[in-house]
Parts: C-alpha cells; structure tokens; sequence
C-alpha cells in the first residue's frame, strides 16, 4: 500500500487544459491540491496559508512582494511549471530561504518542432501563398522558396531544446553549428561548436535562439549583431523576447539584413500573449502590430510549448518536485539562485 503523505499543495493559476492531469496526479498520490484559477500575487498569496508548497506558472514576475507574502504565510516550497526562472525575484528567494524548482524538460521536442515549422513555413513563403490565395491569386512568382538542406543553420545555446532542434534541422539536411558557453561533450565531438557568437553570425543562414535569459545576454541580436549576420539571414526565436532588441530587428528587417523571422516571444509580451482583444486594431502594441503584418515575420503568442505532451508533464513532474521538497526539503529540479 503507497504510504500517504500528509501534506497539502496549493496549485496556482491553473487552466482548464491542466486540470485532468493535476486531478489525476492528485488521485495517485492521495495527495490534496487546491486549485486555483488565480495567478499568484500579493492578494491569492495568503490562500496558501495552511499549505505547505506551492504549485506556480506565470509570466508575470514572482515579484519581491509577492514572495514575501507567501513566506508570511508559511510556505517557501515554490515548484515553477516551465523552465524559465528569469521572473523569480532571487533577492526574496535568498531572503526567505525558498527552496525553488523549475521543469527544465517537460518537452523539448515540443518546443524543436515548432520553430523548425515556422523556418519551414518562411522559407515556402507559405504565409504570403495563403494571403494571396484567400484574395484568388494562384500565381508562383516572385515568391520563390529557399531549402533547408543547403543552409547552415546557427543554434545559439546547445541545452535539451536546442540539441532535439538540432537533430531535426539534421534531420532536413542542413548543416548545423553552434555556440554554447557549455560544451556538450557529444557535440563537441562533433565538431559542432564555433569558438565565438560572430564566427556562428558569420557562417549562419538560419539563427535559432535557444538561450534562457540572463542579464548577461539582454538584447544580444541587437543592431551591431545583425550588422555581423549573412544578409538575408533568418532568425528565430522561440526562447526569451529579452534576447532580441525589438527595434534592431525591425531596422533589419526593412533594410534587407535579415530576411525574416519566428518569434514565439516578444520583448513585451507579459500582458498581451494569451489575451484576446477582439480585433487586431485592438492589439495595445504598435510595435508588435509592424512585425504581425509582415509576410516575412510570423508571430505567435508563446505556444511552442503548448502540447497535451508538454502540459501534463509540466503538471505533474511540477507536483512531484513539490511532493519531494515538502518531504525530504530536496527535488530533482531545485533552482539556485
Ligand atoms: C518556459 O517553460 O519557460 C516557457 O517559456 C514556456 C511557458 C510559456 C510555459
């Protein structure tokens, strides 16, 4: 017979596609989560008084405030759904003593097959074939294709997405390089990795940004980047919108210097990716609206990750860091900051 636990998880900022696998987690385990739809901030935070972890995912920041809340309440267990931990406030983390966990591989394969969709659907042009055919154009030129499998594609930051995103553009026949300030001893081997980002912007066609965001590579394609780029090199960006200068990207975008772009992410997009505001003229972002309207540019609201795959592993494999830290003050997945 399992050996129940006594201890009592609070879960916020759940949405309806992940309630089947906590309710399911929850059941195996005998373990109680209460589940509220609520993102964490200063007001939810005192409904986890009585608990002993908590269950988080959100892109607005775990801000200082917030964290302390929490801990006045009594619980420094925080298991983050993603893993990106840019959002965590580490001063309050080390304040409090949290004991913080992220799911640093819920899928990375999720993540890979969506961004090489997109360079797919660029370089097919298809987001201009399906415009003009809605209109009854049917013609083929100007928009003549490019293929994958005579470019060198440029991975920036060999870590689990940026390896299975490798296997796939592998996988089309392109060339594949990379930088990563870790050298993975496989792919050293390999002989994958440049020894600087300007030898991986002087020889890459395709640039795939698979970096977290630290604040040491904020806005790293940033004007003189570009400037370094093969022209009409193509950019993608399914990672941190903090990586990308916004306004250096459209600047190359108009000269010519990149050709186009993926992004899942957007510099600002806390606050407008996962909203629906009726209409695109209703889109608060003028900036985000120049690149929306671009054939050559396809935006979308931060859902690489967004698999039933991905979702369930998040929820659970979240749950179990936070089973783990109330258990033993360890996880798998524990964060230091
Ligand atoms: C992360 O896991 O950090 C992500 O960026 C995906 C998030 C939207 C759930």
């Amino acid at each position: 017979m399992k050996e129940e636990l006594t201890v009592k998880i609070i879960a916020y900022g759940i949405r309806e596609d992940e309630r089947p696998y906590l309710e399911e987690w929850a059941q195996d385990q005998g373990i109680e989560v209460r589940v509220v739809r609520e993102l964490l901030d200063e007001q939810t935070a005192d409904l986890a008084k009585g608990y002993d972890g908590a269950v988080v995912y959100q892109q607005k920041p775990y801000s200082g405030a917030i964290l302390d809340r929490l801990a006045a309440n009594g619980v420094t267990n925080l298991s983050l759904r993603n893993v990106g931990v840019d959002n965590v406030d580490a001063d309050a983390v080390k304040r409090h003593g949290f004991k913080v966990t992220n799911v640093p591989a819920y899928s990375p394969a999720a993540i890979a097959e969506f961004t090489v969709t997109r360079l797919m659907q660029l370089l097919r042009r298809t987001p201009t074939f399906d415009r003009e055919q809605a209109l009854g154009d049917l013609r083929w030129a100007p928009d003549i294709a490019d293929e994958l499998n005579t470019m060198t594609v440029g991975i920036v930051a060999t870590g689990r997405i940026g390896r299975a995103a490798m296997k796939i553009y592998q996988g089309f026949g392109a060339k594949v390089i990379a930088y990563d300030v870790y050298h993975n001893p496989e792919l050293e081997k390999q002989g994958i990795y440049v020894d600087t980002l300007d030898d991986l912007y002087a020889q890459a066609d395709v640039i795939s940004l698979h970096a977290p965001a630290t604040k040491d590579n904020e806005k790293m394609l940033n004007d003189a980047a570009f400037a370094k780029m093969k022209p009409g090199v193509w950019i993608l960006n399914p990672a941190r919108g903090a990586l990308i200068d916004t306004d250096a990207l459209i600047r190359a975008l108009d000269s010519g210097q990149v050709a186009g772009a993926a992004l899942d992410v957007y510099e600002d997009e806390v606050g407008i990716f996962n909203t629906d505001f009726g209409s695109f003229a209703s889109i608060p972002d003028e900036r985000l609206k120049n690149l929306m309207e671009r054939d050559n540019v396809l935006v979308s609201p931060h859902i690489a990750f967004y698999t039933r795959t991905a979702v369930k592993n998040m929820v659970q494999y979240a749950l179990n860091n936070n089973r783990d830290l109330i258990a033993t003050g360890h996880a798998k997945n524990e964060v230091q900051f």
